[in-house]
């Protein structure tokens, strides 16, 4: 969890190789309906294009599908999800239902200031979704995806005023979440101001104690 730009979808990539955990991001899920063309795509972009939370019942269908989709006997990792209380509690019965539970939460901590410079100077992939920053951390040849070469692109919501909304978003209705889970013990925060490589080893050490 964490606030937009925070560095999960980063972090995650890194952790799927690493753990052979499976990521599951709503995000992600939701670009690559809009991207397709799809109806659900069309419903969810007037959404996500005004920095604000897709309807939970378009959600949850996406990420029980996805967890139906996946390897069952290898970890999830969710990321960007869940993002409210009522999220929270279908988590729960979407776990329950499978026999499984939530072995800790990571918190990417990062300062709203530091947000605005990532998330303007981030380029995606439309086709595999991995995010690049043009300097923190940019593909091998300008405007290409390191993975499939395809052209990189800027995210809709990457705009200035969208990323405000985000903002007040997360602070309304995720951050209680967080809180929840703090309450359960299971949340282990770490400094996203950090360079990439020191939260990833941080993130692997959480993830290593949490799992083995
Ligand atoms: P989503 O795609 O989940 O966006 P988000 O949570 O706003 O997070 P981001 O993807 O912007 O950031 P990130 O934390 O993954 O950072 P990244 O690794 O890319 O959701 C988008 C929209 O979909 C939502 O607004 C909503 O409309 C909808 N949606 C999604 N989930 C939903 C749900 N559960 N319910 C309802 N609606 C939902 O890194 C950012 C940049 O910084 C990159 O350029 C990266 O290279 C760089 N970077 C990363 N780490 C570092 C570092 N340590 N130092 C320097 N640069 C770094």
């Amino acid at each position: 969890m964490g606030p937009p730009g925070a560095g999960k979808g980063t972090q995650a990539q890194l952790m799927e190789e690493s753990f052979r955990l499976q990521p599951v991001s709503p995000g992600d899920l939701l670009r690559r309906e809009v991207h397709q063309g799809t109806s659900l795509g069309r419903q969810a972009q007037e959404f996500m294009d005004a920095g604000q939370l897709v309807p939970d019942s378009i959600i949850l269908r996406l990420v029980a599908a996805e967890l139906d989709r996946l390897e069952p006997s290898r970890g999830f990792l969710f990321d960007g999800f869940p993002r409210s209380s009522s999220q929270a509690a279908q988590l729960d019965k979407l776990l329950s239902e499978r026999s499984r539970g939530i072995a800790c939460v990571i918190l990417l901590e990062l300062e709203d200031a530091a947000i605005l410079g990532r998330l303007s100077l981030r380029r995606v992939c439309p086709a595999c979704a991995r995010s690049y920053h043009l300097e923190q951390n940019p593909p091998r040849v300008e405007g290409q995806c390191d993975d499939d070469g395809t052209s990189l692109i800027q995210r809709s919501d990457d705009r200035e005023e969208v990323i405000g909304k985000r903002l007040e978003v997360y602070h309304q209705s995720t951050a209680p979440v967080v809180e929840h889970y703090r309450q359960q013990g299971l949340v282990r925060a770490i400094d996203a101001s950090q360079a990439i490589e020191t939260v990833r080893e941080q993130v692997a050490e959480i993830l290593g104690a949490c799992l083995f």
